[in-house]
């Protein structure tokens, strides 16, 4: 089967990847039939089931759909290619469609052509239809889908830290920590480690999906409040402790994966420490206790602190985010 992942395009290539790691994480085999900024496309023999789960966990993906086909945005194409791809599923439908390009099209050039297909001798109910049809328009294409699981992305608004009952202004976004979480592809009940947790941002995420958690950071105020939130959303696989990065070897046994996201300086203390000695320091001891071919996603302030990392670790990929106008953080994904 084909399986097509609407991507949100907040960012340019942590979409992608985040729905790659899912794949793996979850070691579901597949052949990529295209990828862009939009859309990523997979054929697999894997249960639908175990595809559509990955909607629990996405954060970058709005929807997952069975792909039918594509073609260009005539209405003449879309009719004749319809044709050819039947639904086999019995039930009522409803079509709708999504306009992803800049272009003002005319929808009914859409949507005709499909309701001329699909709807012939079954019902068209708009609300909770058996068979929801979808066209996805984007600047050259359009493709046509089933919906499977359309990922429920209010829950990361809601979970901003601001609505979070300890608040600091460090924490990044629900849904990028999310998506760092996933791109460490760790697995339910594997452990994974964030040594600078403060808020408990990215554990907390982590926790959400099923994943044991370990957090410690050098404040003390960090600690005590990520175990208020973590316990205000029940989450109850965690460990968290004060420590200094270079005491956590002694601490704790080897994890599957880290993710986390390095002081900065400014809004973030280091302690006075210089910045370069302390991202050393927070490679080394990352990878003393990261597992052999586990992954290490690292927030960093500086383009030029990636190498840092390649002394202790193997750099497989890296995401730049703007985080304000004048603040690029780079995610830099190494594996042991
Ligand atoms: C960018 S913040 C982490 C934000 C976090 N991801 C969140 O969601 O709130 C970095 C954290 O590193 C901690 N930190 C600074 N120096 C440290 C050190 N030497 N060892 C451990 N933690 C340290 C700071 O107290 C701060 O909470």
């Amino acid at each position: 089967m084909r399986y097509l992942f609407e991507l949100s395009k907040e960012h340019k290539t942590l979409p992608t990847s985040e729905v790659f790691s899912c794949l793996k994480a979850e070691m579901i085999n597949y052949n990529i039939i295209e990828s862009n900024e939009d859309v990523l496309i997979i054929e697999t023999i894997e249960k639908e089931d175990k595809i559509k789960k990955l909607a629990d966990k996405l954060a970058l993906t709005f929807f997952i759909d069975e792909f039918l086909f594509s073609c260009v945005s005539s209405a003449e194409k879309i009719k004749k290619k319809a044709i050819d791809y039947p639904i086999k599923k019995n039930g009522s439908v409803a079509i709708r469609y999504r306009n992803r390009s800049d272009n003002t099209i005319d929808s009914q050039s859409i949507v005709q052509p499909l309701a001329e297909i699909y709807s012939n001798k079954r019902k068209v109910i708009l609300v909770k239809p058996d068979i929801e049809i979808r066209g996805i328009i984007t600047k050259s294409t359009v493709y046509v889908c089933l919906k499977i699981k359309e990922v429920n992305r209010r829950q990361f608004e809601q979970r901003k830290v601001q609505y979070r009952p300890f608040f600091s202004p460090i924490s990044i976004h629900p849904k990028l920590a999310r998506s760092l979480v996933n791109i460490a592809c760790v697995k339910k009940n594997e452990v994974l480690l964030d040594p600078f947790c403060g808020t408990g941002g990215l554990l907390l995420e982590a926790g959400l999906i099923g994943i044991k958690i370990i957090g410690s950071d050098i404040e003390k105020k960090m600690i005590e409040g990520s175990k208020i939130t973590m316990d205000f959303y029940k989450i109850n696989n965690y460990e968290l402790f004060c420590s200094d990065i270079g005491d956590i070897k002694k601490k704790i046994g080897k994890v599957d994966a880290v993710v986390t996201d390095l002081p900065y300086g400014k809004a973030t203390t280091t302690k006075g420490e210089d910045i370069k000695q302390l991202y050393d320091r927070a490679f080394k001891n990352i990878s003393h206790v990261l597992k052999q071919q586990g992954k290490a996603v690292i927030g960093l302030s500086n383009k030029d602190m990636i190498y840092l990392g390649e002394k202790y670790l193997t750099l497989i990929e890296v995401h730049d985010f703007r985080a304000h106008r004048s603040l690029i953080r780079y995610f830099a994904v190494y594996q042991k």
